[in-house]
């Protein structure tokens, strides 16, 4: 989906400085298009990020029956309502969104209908039968490549069986996806999970009138939703999304003399690692004007240059900061010492194999480091960082990481290919340049 292939540079050189605010958090922007397609009449959506990943996910819902406009800086969308979702006509082109496809798959395993997904090479790749099997326990036909991988074809049941399953993966999408189904089954759909993730549908899911309760048990979190009760539509304000915030703030951190503030940042504890990992490796963010904003709790995030050093992040952090493993393994590349990230596992199956896709981006920019499976660390302080190009591999968090890399090192820092950008973070580039960096777009 993404436009033609464009490289960019990042070069180093002045300090950033300025008042930032970036997009709107990408997993409540599905969420909320999805719950407001599945509650009867008008919510209306503030702030909604307007990439590629969230488009395609408004695509799927009007194909389902949604109405999704904009009235002046607000999307209103009138649902159709559980149990009432229309079929979709065509193939639902995804692009690269894994969270738009997964949901989806749960919603339309809820319902008696079929759809067909597709995506770009990236989703292509990625496996679906984490969401796919316990979909088919709930009574759900999927029909997919092998390795269900995309394209793939789903069709509800007349009714899903409600069901009880433990995540064999630390993963809020395969959450999601069963709590979607199991809105519309006869009964009690309950998700198990060990460790917890981001839990942004169930917040969002009692927002929009749903009987879902959290109960803590000596396996796990429980997660119950009782289906087959009304969704009633509500109005949402969307957050920042603190993985886009994510690169402003190491960027403010590793070129000298920066002074930032990062402004409106969703801090739900399920998504705060890297925060946390950088307050540690002696990062000087302040976190100012705390407040609630529509359910979630939003601040003020005040970035000064600092001297990092590296430290160890523990497997059990990798669920609040999934997303931020590329960009603080080049915060990493510009602390004291080396910094070792555990619990990796995850990252392989992500946009790309990030793990790899990390290494080579360092290797190519002179940045020591080692992986193992799951683990990766980086050594700080390298004689001379930068002067490489790194495969971007379909993947926006790799080529916004080595961008913010770019602007602290020491020859510039070269990305395949910016176009990528544009599935999460619209204006990147020109966001940064805004504060003060120099990044260059081929034309
Ligand atoms: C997301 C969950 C995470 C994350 C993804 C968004 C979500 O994926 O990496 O970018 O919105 O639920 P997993 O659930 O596969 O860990």
């Amino acid at each position: 989906m993404s436009g033609t292939r464009r490289a960019a540079s990042a070069h180093g050189g002045g300090a950033l400085t300025g008042d930032v605010r970036v997009p709107g958090d990408k997993s409540i922007s599905h969420r909320a298009l999805m719950m407001a397609t599945l509650a009867v009449g008008r919510s209306r959506i503030d702030g909604l990020l307007t990439a590629e990943d969230v488009m395609a996910t408004a695509a799927a819902m009007r194909a389902m029956g949604a109405t999704i406009a904009m009235d002046g800086e607000q999307v209103v969308v009138d649902g159709v309502g559980l149990g009432a979702l229309a079929e979709p006509e065509t193939v639902i082109d995804f692009g690269n969104a894994g969270t738009g496809t997964r949901l989806t798959m749960g919603i339309v395993a809820g319902h008696p209908i079929a759809a067909t997904f597709v995506g770009d090479a990236s989703l292509s790749r990625r496996p679906m039968g984490r969401v796919a099997n316990p979909l088919r326990e709930m009574g759900a036909l999927v029909v997919a490549r092998s390795g269900d991988r995309l394209p793939l074809s789903i069709r509800g049941p007349q009714t899903p069986a409600p069901i009880e399953y433990r995540l064999p993966v630390a993963s809020a999408q395969v959450k999601s996806a069963i709590l979607f189904a199991g809105l519309n089954a006869p009964g009690e759909t309950t998700v198990i999970e060990p460790v917890p993730t981001r839990d942004h549908t169930e917040r969002m899911l009692a927002a929009f009138g749903a009987k879902v309760t959290r109960t803590p048990s000596p396996d796990g979190l429980r997660i119950t939703v009782t289906g087959r009760q009304p969704m009633t539509p509500c109005d949402v304000t969307v957050p920042a999304d603190p993985s886009s915030a994510a690169f402003p703030i190491v960027a403010g951190l590793i070129v000298p003399g920066s002074e930032l503030l990062v402004r409106d940042v969703m801090l739900n504890p399920s998504r705060t690692g890297l925060i946390t990992t950088l307050i540690e490796m002696g990062g000087e963010l302040t976190v100012e004007n705390e407040r609630d904003a529509g359910g979630e709790t939003i601040a003020d995030i005040r970035v000064v240059a600092s001297r990092l050093k590296g430290v160890t992040v523990p497997a059990d952090r990798a669920p609040s900061m999934i997303d931020e493993y590329p960009v603080l393994a080049v915060a990493a590349a510009f602390a004291e010492g080396t910094t070792r990230m555990e619990g990796l596992e995850e990252l392989r199956v992500k946009e790309s194999d990030r793990l790899a896709a990390v290494a080579a981006g360092l290797a190519a920019n002179g940045v020591p480091h080692a992986t193992g499976e799951d683990w990766l660390e980086v050594t700080g302080r390298a004689a001379r960082i930068g002067g490489g190009t790194v495969v971007t591999h379909l993947d926006h968090r790799i080529a916004m990481s080595f961008l913010v890399m770019g602007l602290a090192a020491d020859t510039p820092v070269t990305v395949d290919d910016a176009s990528v950008m544009e599935t999460s973070f619209p204006g990147f580039v020109e966001l940064m340049r805004r504060i003060g960096g120099t990044i260059e777009v081929e034309a």
